[in-house]
């Protein structure tokens, strides 16, 4: 939490709240806190100091459950400001519209879309099996010459991916599938140089349908969440998480968020060569 909230919070409902109060995600005008049970009679304050503090804030919710359920949503209350969950949040030279209530979305993976758009190269067919709302898609068309094929099963992701398409002018150049993964991998048959899986949950149970739309050579991103006990390595366990990966040779891992207590979440960069 930055210093100065932490500060005003301490004046106002006492030393414990500003030690169980979380650091909060900035999605374009909105920011998203985690408050402990246990403060959440002390919500409305909470966000409207927020507000005080940073000014670009205009809307403060509490996420107050996981990320749950095949849509990936996480469980949200409006605690102060305007009472919109809809937003403009600006990343990479892209813009993307979107619903905190209704799709699935972090900032907290900038830098690893950044990261994915500089490894593809003009020319290449990419396959983003779980897109929401064409974060990486976008990202990666706006920065290079590419077609890239976006699969979502969330109407409401769905529908603010054609939005972003629009408000990216990368029509022709995102192609949106309302579809499961698994049915547009078979569309894709042997076309895809590279394959996108940020979706943990599924990425090892849908690994065979990335390589059904491989070309006979080509690279798989996998997204995993490695948890490790207290006081084991964390760089084993991610090293370990490897093995995890039924094919393919894995050419770079990193840990690319905090998503629990000792959880990470790792990407696993997998070539594939001559597989069948
Ligand atoms: C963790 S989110 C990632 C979204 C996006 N890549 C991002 O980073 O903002 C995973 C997305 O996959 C979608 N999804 C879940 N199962 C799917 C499936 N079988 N086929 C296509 N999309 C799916 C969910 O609705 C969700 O929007």
């Amino acid at each position: 939490m930055p210093r100065p909230l932490k500060e005003l919070l301490k004046g106002i409902i006492g030393e414990k709240a500003t030690n169980a109060v979380g650091a909060f995600d900035l999605i374009g005008d909105i920011a998203v806190i985690r408050i402990p049970e246990d403060l959440r009679e002390h919500a409305k304050i909470i966000g409207e100091t927020l507000m005080k503090v940073n000014k670009n804030v205009k809307s403060v919710w509490a996420q107050i459950g996981p990320v749950e359920g095949d849509y990936r949503l996480r469980e949200l209350i409006y605690i102060a400001g305007e009472k919109r969950s809809e937003t403009l949040y600006r990343e990479n030279g892209c813009v993307f519209k979107v619903d905190i209530t209704k799709v699935f979305f972090t900032p907290r993976l900038s830098q690893e879309r950044k990261r994915i758009a500089e490894l593809v190269s003009n020319g290449e067919t990419v396959f983003n099996m779980f897109a929401g709302v064409g974060t990486f898609s976008i990202v990666i068309a706006r920065k290079k010459i590419s077609t890239v094929h976006s699969s979502e099963i969330n109407p409401y992701a769905y529908e603010y991916m054609l939005e972003n398409i629009r408000l990216n002018k990368l029509k022709g150049n995102v192609i949106p599938y309302l579809k499961d993964a698994a049915e547009v991998a078979e569309e894709l048959k042997g076309k895809v140089d590279r394959v996108l899986m940020p979706l943990p949950e599924k990425a090892i149970e849908y690994f065979k349908y990335a390589l059904k739309s491989l070309k006979p050579h080509g690279f798989v991103h996998v997204y995993l969440h490695i948890s490790y006990s207290k006081g084991s390595d964390e760089k084993e366990a991610i090293k370990r998480g490897a093995e995890q990966i039924p094919l393919g040779k894995v050419i770079y891992y990193k840990a690319v968020r905090e998503v629990g207590p000792r959880t990470v979440q790792v990407v696993y960069d997998v070539e594939v060569t001559n597989h069948s």
